[in-house]
């Protein structure tokens, strides 16, 4: 059976880059496969967390998730913290992934910085609970914004050397979904740097809460350059490709047909359209979000019958790994 599983930290806001690069395949994948969507707090906590925030956060990405279109009838939606097996497998894995193969990662180096000694393990073993993540379902597809491609190469290494070690092909080598135009969103202020939840400018990106003024006002702010017409060189114009793809992801075209659209227009009218298109796809979304972050207890009920389910499927699966590697239940 086909199975996806991905995740995303309730850390501050969801953005458009979360929803273009992740969240919108995540729900059209619902009518095809057996979907279990989780919101990683262990990952959350991998750097310092304020705990109330923490709390909220989490209600604010299941009420985004909901918003967006995601069916929790039907897909699995649950924090990861709740379902034991998330910390009980990525120990087993944590002790046969080389050390070698985590100097790889580059998110480490880009979240510890300069200051690497003070990065805290948990930091370290981040892709590894990420692989655990997926294999604890047995996932076979993944579908993630193209930052986390390494993170997913490194899972499939993982499940590899498990399958190698214990002599049998226990795991499927998950398979990384990365789908439509946006797979990464760059910030509206650099086209260099990835929009992101971390960036201290809040015009660097949309969030999913932004009312329609704000989404309208951060896309006429966006920077471009001094070059009048709409071209397509994501080499040369970073911040303009990366407006074509956001409306090309929004619209469900291919960039391509957006630049030939808008080739001979300048860039108010652009800007003007990708506004009108953004806010009318995620206006009501924003909306929808505001409602129900009235009902906690709605949401509460969400995450409860998530966990109880997931935690159906990982007990099951993480009694039959510890049998095979060899821990005894006397
Ligand atoms: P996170 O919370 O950073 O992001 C959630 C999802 O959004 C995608 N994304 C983007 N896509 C395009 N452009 C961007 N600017 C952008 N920013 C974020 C991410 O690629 C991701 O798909 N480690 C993961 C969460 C995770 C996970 C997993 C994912 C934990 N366990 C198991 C898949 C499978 C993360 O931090 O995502």
């Amino acid at each position: 059976m086909n199975r996806v599983f991905s995740g995303v930290q309730p850390t501050g806001n969801l953005h458009l880059g979360n929803y273009l690069g992740a969240i919108k395949n995540w729900v059209t994948m619902q009518a095809e496969y057996d979907c279990l969507y989780c919101i990683v707090d262990l990952h959350a906590i991998t750097v310092p967390q304020d705990p109330k925030a923490l709390q909220a956060a989490t209600r604010e990405v299941t009420a985004g998730l909901i918003a967006a279109g995601i069916d929790a009838k039907s897909s699995t939606v649950f924090n990861q913290s709740q379902v034991r097996g998330h910390a009980g497998l990525a120990w087993i894995l944590n002790c046969m992934t080389p050390l070698g193969w985590l100097n790889r990662m580059t998110q480490f180096k880009e979240k510890a910085g300069k200051a690497r000694d003070q990065a805290a393990l948990g930091l370290y073993a981040y892709p590894v609970l990420m692989a655990a993540d997926i294999l604890l379902y047995k996932a076979t597809h993944v579908p993630v914004g193209e930052d986390q491609k390494q993170h997913l190469e490194l899972a499939r290494d993982i499940a590899g050397a498990f399958n190698r070690n214990y002599g049998m092909e226990y795991f499927p080598l998950p398979e990384p979904m990365i789908l439509g135009a946006a797979t990464r969103v760059m910030s509206l202020r650099d086209g260099t740097k990835k929009m992101s939840k971390s960036d201290p400018s809040d015009y660097s990106r949309i969030n999913l809460t932004d009312d329609a003024a704000t989404i309208a006002l951060k896309i006429k702010k966006a920077k471009t350059d001094s070059e009048p017409n709409v071209t397509y060189e994501p080499e040369r114009r970073p911040e303009v490709a990366n407006l074509i793809d956001i409306y090309a992801a929004l619209a469900g075209q291919s960039s391509e047909t957006v630049t030939s659209l808008y080739a001979s227009s300048g860039f108010s009218t652009f800007k003007g359209a990708l506004a009108d298109l953004a806010v009318e796809k995620l206006g009501p979304l924003a909306a929808d979000m505001r409602r129900l972050l009235q009902h906690p207890d709605y949401i509460d009920e969400v995450l409860r019958a998530g966990v109880e389910r997931a935690s159906h499927i990982a007990d099951r699966n993480l009694r039959e790994i510890e049998a095979i590697v060899g821990f005894l239940k006397p």
